[in-house]
């Protein structure tokens, strides 16, 4: 039993009543009928991280298995790195759950297509598309109107 638990088992219920309501208020509960979400992402490093939770949450809401999830969060890591590198200051992700597949999406404003590299052990970089190739059940890109698309199909 942690700390934090043993404090709110001894605290007076008004105290504990009152806890109880700001967890509620802060818990993740989308509607059930939600199957597709989009965000706006700032063309910045920690929007990596705000991106691998929001991949982690939906699927979740959506009861989707955790070694996909697992595998959901790396490929949305790399993509949205990915566009965070790419030329333009705008970068979205739209997770979509259409039963038996889930996506996620990621547009930039880069022409310039994702070009997957040879693996080669000596390179300091361009594995970021051999994972999601290995992780992702099929991904691809196609031009959008804010320059392109790139997807990945769980
Ligand atoms: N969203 C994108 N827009 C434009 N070019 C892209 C995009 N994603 C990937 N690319 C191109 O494809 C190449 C390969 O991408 P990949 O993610 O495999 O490697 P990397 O980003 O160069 O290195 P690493 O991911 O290992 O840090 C990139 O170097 C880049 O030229
Ligand atoms: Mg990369």
């Amino acid at each position: 039993m942690g700390l934090s638990q043993r404090a709110t088992d001894s605290a007076p219920s008004v105290v504990r009543r009152k806890r109880q309501k700001k967890t509620a208020m802060s818990v993740f509960s989308p509607p059930q009928s939600c199957h597709s979400v989009e965000f706006s992402l700032i063309s910045d490093p920690t929007a990596v991280q705000l991106a691998r939770r929001l991949v982690v949450e939906w699927f979740r809401h959506w009861s989707l298995d955790e070694a996909l999830i697992e595998d959901a969060r790396l490929v949305a890591s790399e993509i949205v790195t990915n566009a965070i590198k790419a030329k333009g200051p705008t970068v979205r992700m739209r997770i979509r759950w259409t039963p038996p597949h889930a996506y996620i999406e990621v547009y930039d404003q880069d022409p310039n297509p994702p070009v997957r590299q040879a693996a080669d052990p000596s390179a300091t970089g361009g594995r970021g598309l051999l994972l999601v190739e290995a992780y992702a059940r099929r991904w691809n890109h196609y031009p959008a109107e804010t320059a392109k698309v790139v997807w990945a199909e769980f």
